[in-house]
């Protein structure tokens, strides 16, 4: 069997293993958050915010964001409909209704259009996502926001280092919160972060991290339902290493895309999603759509190239269609994705040669 294509994952170096060691030797005693408060002033600087919170993954930087602006039942929020569940899930663990809006067919991010659709008289927020690290149509969305005074939560958990018109995804909307996650774009296993200018925001969502502990009336007090969100420095330790990276993995990332470009590009039927104009994806997952020229069935491709052990990925179901949730949409854009997309290996052990393979591969899998 050839050599594993993995769909992702890290590149690990001494630096990694250097800052993991420092935080297992030094970490603890009065330094127990020392490597923590390090990751968040560096991820902080680096985007160009006041406040950033490290949690134990991006789910609960998202449902403390959705928190921190004080959603809550009877509260409608317009998500995009294509995302992996936790997306919506964190606007659900408040009580408030997820009102599905579809997507763009260029990069899959929510259709602002159809966005502005979605808004009723019980809309307070929008929650968009960088989708595998395209940023979102920022102008327009902001615009939508400011018209109609709704807060805007960007999930840019694959989008670190992406950018728009030059700025960072991430310093556009109310809060934004990114993923730590081992096939994101910096790695700690399991990790997130929330990021904000506001800081009654971020002051709120630092308390609902720490179980609402105040030690107000006695120590150990709690003033309100809080939870236990916050990371640890050895992951901490981990995700700083790799932020200093950034552009560096970026760089990968990009390569990989661009090998896929060049591999794939004389194909029929294969439209990848590409950055934008004015845009910088960091191409955290390179994707495809097959379009009706490909008679072959989507599922049928992957399962081909997995027996070549190549590890793809379906594009995600749509999330209004979980049980979870009662109301159905159409969001024909995102229906299609749904079936059609195709998300390639871009593990940053990838080197040309594989990526031309799973070009070849794909190609004759395609017919
Ligand atoms: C768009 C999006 N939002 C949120 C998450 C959740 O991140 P985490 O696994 O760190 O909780 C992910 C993770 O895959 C994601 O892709």
């Amino acid at each position: 069997m050839n050599k594993r294509i993995s769909f992702a994952g890290p590149s690990i170096t001494d630096r990694e293993i250097d800052s993991v060691m420092d935080a297992l030797k030094n970490g603890w005693y009065e330094n127990y958050d020392m490597h923590v408060k390090k990751l968040e002033k560096t991820f902080a600087d680096y985007l160009g915010v006041k406040y950033a919170l490290a949690t134990h993954c991006c789910t609960q930087a998202l449902h403390l964001a959705c928190a921190a602006i004080g959603l809550k039942e009877g509260d409608e929020v317009i998500v995009t409909d294509f995302s992996w569940v936790a997306t919506a899930y964190a606007v659900a663990y408040t009580g408030a209704k997820c009102v599905f809006a579809d997507i763009e067919p260029e990069t899959w991010t929510i259709d602002p259009d159809c966005l502005r659709k979605a808004i009723t008289e019980k809309t307070r927020a929008i929650m968009l996502v960088h989708t595998f690290g395209h940023p979102a149509g920022m102008d327009e969305i902001m615009k939508i926001a400011k018209e109609n005074g709704l807060y805007v939560i960007e999930d840019a958990a694959p989008a670190l280092g992406a950018t728009y018109k030059g700025r960072k995804v991430g310093t556009f909307g109310d809060v934004a919160c990114f993923s730590f996650q081992g096939a994101k774009m910096a790695v700690s296993g399991e990790g997130g972060i929330l990021v904000t200018d506001n800081e009654e925001i971020y002051e709120r969502a630092k308390l609902l991290s720490s179980m609402g502990r105040t030690d107000s009336e006695a120590v150990f007090w709690s003033d309100m339902l809080g939870y236990q969100y916050t990371m640890g420095n050895l992951a901490a330790s981990l995700a700083l290493s790799q932020l200093l990276r950034v552009e560096e993995l970026m760089k990968i990332k990009r390569d990989i895309f661009g090998w896929y470009e060049q591999g794939l590009s004389s194909a029929p039927g294969i439209r990848l999603v590409k950055e934008k104009e004015g845009c910088k994806s960091n191409y955290c997952y390179p994707s495809l759509l097959l379009t009706d020229e490909i008679v072959a069935d989507r599922d049928e491709i992957i399962s081909g190239l997995k027996a070549l052990n190549i590890h793809c990925r379906p594009a995600f179901p749509r999330m209004s269609r979980f049980p979870v949730f009662e109301q159905r949409y159409e969001n024909p854009v995102a229906a299609l994705v749904e079936r059609r997309g195709i998300s390639l290996p871009s593990a940053a052990n990838l080197n040309k040669r594989d990526v031309s393979f799973v070009c070849e591969s794909i190609k004759r899998l395609i017919g």
